[in-house]
């Protein structure tokens, strides 16, 4: 390791994953996360029980994480947990384990906004990784999580403005929504695009938000398939079904096509051709497939996080930690997670 070499540990525990990382600079040595399943039981993620289950999972996945990058407490330069948005009992595991543990190893932590982080992922560098290549500021960058979706102007690290977002849910959240009105377990996102992979994407139309400008809205979207699956089952119970594939295969195409047309007026309006997707919804295959062609059909130089990197993890926030360890922006010792995201 060189001399200025920065080793930080990351901590992720905004929802129902609770994650660590240990990064060297922009480089990621390890990326552990621990999954809730008991939300499954539920239907969605249970505010109480995610507490509760990062409680339980917070130290064995720090520990996993700093063993499998071979490093030694005292070889880390700081500690960057998320500090928001997010559930704030989730929030207060994850900052309050952090703070504590930098208190102990007389280290600075680093707040990281989850948003800002699921953006910078594209910085974050696998540790046998050959070729990278980060997007270019400017660029623009589609967030799409299940709290929140924004296409971001990004002209600098931590030089971030939204200029479009959803003016109600969030497109995760419509995946997540619309696969429990087909009658799917949770989380629904994931497995609408594996069965989609099995559907006709064109099998029933959609109606798209007439939103003009930049912005989204997918309740609606939620609501006509709610009303056409009513009318359906009228005549036949089974028809959800019989007919899921399809069903998951046409909502995923009129979702990435609301994202898709989106992103082409963002380019459009800026000028700028550098495009990246992040957060959950972006290791969709419908959305990937879609925005790989943008680079044959518009000229875009495109940019799609590794797997592990799109859903909610700790290299991330580790990454993001990094950037502020150069810009000396570290946490006080009475900061406090916020749960509402009120802008970069
Ligand atoms: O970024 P993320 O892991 O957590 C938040 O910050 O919200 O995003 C989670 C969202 C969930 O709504 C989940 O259903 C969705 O991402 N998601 C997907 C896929 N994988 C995760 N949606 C569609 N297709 C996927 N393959
Ligand atoms: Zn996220």
């Amino acid at each position: 390791m060189a001399e200025k070499d920065i080793i930080i540990l990351g901590v992720e525990s905004s929802c129902d994953e609770t994650s660590a990382a240990v990064t060297c600079n922009n480089k990621v040595f390890s990326n552990v996360i621990a999954g809730q399943k008991i939300h499954e039981l539920y239907g969605g993620v249970v505010p109480e029980l995610a507490s509760r289950a990062h409680q339980k999972n917070i130290i064995p996945v720090i520990d996993r994480a700093l063993k499998e990058a071979k490093v030694k407490k005292n070889e880390l330069a700081a500690v960057a947990y998320t500090n928001g948005p997010g559930l704030i009992g989730s929030l207060m595991v994850g900052s309050s384990f952090s703070k504590s543990f930098a208190l102990a190893l007389n280290i600075p932590t680093i707040e990281v906004n989850h948003l800002q982080a699921h953006v910078l992922a594209h910085f974050a560098v696998k540790d046998n990784e050959e070729d990278f290549l980060p997007p270019r500021f400017p660029f623009l960058c589609l967030t799409v999580s299940g709290g929140h979706t924004q296409i971001v102007l990004v002209s600098d690290y931590f030089e971030m403005k939204i200029i479009g977002q959803t003016r109600d849910d969030a497109a995760g959240e419509a995946f997540d929504k619309i696969a429990k009105i087909i009658g799917l377990p949770y989380p629904g996102g994931p497995l609408v695009d594996k069965l989609a992979a099995e559907g006709n994407p064109l099998a029933y139309k959609f109606p798209h938000p007439k939103i003009s400008g930049l912005d989204f809205s997918f309740s609606g979207l939620k609501t006509s398939v709610l009303y056409f699956l009513k009318k359906e089952k009228e005549k036949n119970p089974a028809f959800a079904e019989l007919h899921k594939n399809d069903l998951c295969a046409s909502v995923q195409h009129t979702i990435v096509s609301v994202l898709i047309e989106k992103l082409i007026k963002a380019s459009e309006q800026t000028g700028i051709k550098e495009i990246a997707i992040a957060g959950g919804v972006s290791a969709n295959s419908g959305l990937r497939n879609a925005l790989s062609q943008m680079k044959v059909d518009r000229g875009w130089n495109i940019f799609i996080p590794p797997f592990e990197y799109c859903t909610d993890n700790a290299a991330m926030i580790a990454v993001t930690g990094y950037f502020k360890f150069l810009k000396n922006d570290f946490a006080t010792q009475d900061s406090f997670p916020f749960a509402r995201f009120a802008g970069f």
